[in-house]
């Protein structure tokens, strides 16, 4: 059964029932308990200000300090009850992955009249170029209606075209932010893959325990292959300072073009978890003709042309900085080291390639 709306002390939570507002900037977090939303929550709690985080209270722990409200997106009495707990100078939307727009507009009109901004994290799957073409803010953006059900967008399963789905469902979502708080009032953040602590997809922690492991490690493609991952810290601290500025905001996110590459990522690897295995490069026409599933049976790897080539000059110019990505490969060990693990999630499973296929793959090219 659906949970009802609840303002409670939890463990780590403090109460908002009976509260009023109180100095200094005021943070509504829809999410904050997972992986971007909890970096956000962490970031902001350390600025001083004071956090709200807006979850179901299925998955994740609060951050101490954050005042928890429980209650789901998806239901209207929710966020309305939500609504009444403000106001707030600024919301931070971590929450609307798997949300359809509407659900996105149903919030976000519940909201603009108790909250200054509204910063919407997207994606650059909005971009109908994407994975294959170079991509900036010109690009064009899929098609997607602010007010679309779960099913806009929906492929049939004989579909062997691209796979928009998520991206037009993202688009539409951008487009339900604006239509709900006005374009001056919104910043649209469109990263590319977040890595980093708490990360629950399975990438670079695949990677990591892959390096751990050692051995002869299948390495894909050219190692001088540029790629943009961004720590999820930095992607927090760019979404707390967008919610500050003024004016509408669209800023694609991504590590500067030819910064990082994937040699350098893999013996970021190796060299964090202190590993004695040793790369095997295999080219990119040796693990296409093997079937092998991209970007997730190999972890960030993909051939097509534009999935790392994406200009974030705008988000530099209005200061978002990424930091060296062997910094985020070296912390993300040291909290798996720690005994952390990510709330459990299905698309962990599918990340990985079996070691029997990757021994076959390197005995083939041998
Ligand atoms: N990971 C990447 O590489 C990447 C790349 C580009 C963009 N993004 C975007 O970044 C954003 C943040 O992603 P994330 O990985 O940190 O987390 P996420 O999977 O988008 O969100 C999870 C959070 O939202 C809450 N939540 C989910 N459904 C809810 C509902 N119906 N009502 C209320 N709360 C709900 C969850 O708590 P409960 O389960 O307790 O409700 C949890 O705190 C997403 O919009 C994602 O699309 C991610």
């Amino acid at each position: 059964m659906r949970r009802a709306l609840t303002s409670f002390a939890g463990r780590a939570g403090v109460s908002l029932e009976g509260r009023g507002r109180i100095g200094g900037m005021k943070l509504l977090v829809l999410g904050g308990t997972w992986f971007l939303g909890r970096a956000v929550v962490a970031g902001a709690l350390a600025r001083g200000w004071e956090v709200t985080t807006f979850t179901r209270g299925w998955s994740g722990a609060p951050v101490p300090g954050a005042a928890v409200v429980h209650g789901d997106r998806t239901d209207g009495a929710d966020v309305a009850r939500l609504a009444g707990l403000g106001p707030w100078d600024a919301v931070i939307d971590t929450s609307a992955s798997e949300l359809a727009p509407r659900t996105v507009l149903m919030g976000a009109t519940a909201l603009a009249p108790v909250a200054g901004r509204y910063v919407f994290v997207s994606t650059v799957n909005v971009y109908r170029g994407w994975p294959d073409e170079a991509l900036s803010l010109e690009s064009e953006v899929l098609d997607g209606p602010p007010e679309a059900d779960e099913e806009y967008g929906r492929l049939p399963a004989d579909w062997t075209g691209p796979d928009w789905y998520y991206g037009r469902q993202k688009a539409g979502a951008e487009r339900a932010a604006v239509a709900a708080f006005g374009a001056g009032r919104v910043s649209l953040l469109r990263p590319g893959v977040i890595l980093g602590r708490g990360e629950y997809v399975g990438r670079l922690p695949w990677w990591l325990r892959r390096a751990e492991r050692g051995g002869e490690i299948l390495a894909p493609g050219d190692p001088a292959k540029s790629i943009q991952p961004v720590d999820v810290r930095d992607v927090a601290a760019f979404a707390l300072d967008q919610s500050v500025v003024s004016g509408g905001q669209v800023h694609n996110l991504a590590a500067p073009i030819g910064r990082e590459t994937m040699g350098g990522f893999l013996t970021a690897c190796l060299e964090a978890t202190a590993s004695t295995g040793r790369l095997t490069w295999v080219p990119d026409e040796v693990l296409v003709r093997s079937g092998l599933r991209q970007w997730s049976e190999i972890p960030l790897w993909r051939t097509h042309a534009g999935v790392w080539n994406i200009d974030s000059t705008s988000a530099f110019d209005a200061g978002f900085r990424s930091r060296p990505l062997r910094e985020t490969v070296a912390d993300t060990w040291a909290w798996l080291s720690e005994g952390n693990s990510p709330v459990p999630h299905p698309r962990w499973a599918e990340h990985g390639i079996a070691a029997e296929k990757e021994r076959s793959i390197l005995a083939g090219i041998s």
